[in-house]
């Protein structure tokens, strides 16, 4: 189950302690904050935070727990981020081989080279235009 936290449902997490704290420092930070985070057999997954500013979204983070990974979870979070139908934007870093890969199987291109972006290893953006 995926559920899309936003600041007017903050209670539906708020047994998951320790995620439930990291969401709210987020909006306390960032007014368009968003977090899918999905939950299977009452445990958290993974989650995705996302900006959602007017008519366009950046990914700020995604992850999935080490025991979870490889089961198709992620492209579940990134299936329900598209289905809003805003264009998507992202910085990776550039050995990031497995989430480079996710984002291309979603239909994500690099479009520019940070250099330097993450301590001195550069970052890719990547984005995804919707038609
Ligand atoms: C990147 C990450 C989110 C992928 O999560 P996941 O749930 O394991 O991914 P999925 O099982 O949904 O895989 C979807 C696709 O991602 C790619 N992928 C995922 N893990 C991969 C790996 N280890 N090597 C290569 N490709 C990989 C593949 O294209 C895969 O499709 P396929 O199964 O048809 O080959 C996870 O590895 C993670 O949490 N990494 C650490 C945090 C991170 O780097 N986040 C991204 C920062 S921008």
């Amino acid at each position: 189950m995926i559920l899309d936290i936003r600041i007017d449902n903050l209670e539906l997490i708020n047994k998951f302690e320790d995620i439930y704290k990291m969401i709210l420092d987020s909006f306390d930070n960032n007014p368009y904050a968003g977090y899918l985070v999905y939950i299977d057999d009452r445990m958290v997954v993974g989650y995705l935070y996302y900006s959602d500013i007017y008519d366009r979204i950046e990914i700020n983070q995604l992850i999935i727990h080490d025991f979870y990974k490889r089961q198709g979870y992620a492209s579940e979070l990134m299936k329900h981020l598209i289905a809003k139908n805003k264009n998507i934007s992202l910085e990776v870093k550039c050995d990031n081989i497995p989430a480079i890969k996710l984002y291309e199987k979603h239909g994500f291109k690099k479009v520019a080279i940070r250099e330097g972006y993450y301590d001195g290893i550069d970052g890719h953006l990547m984005i995804l235009e919707m038609k």
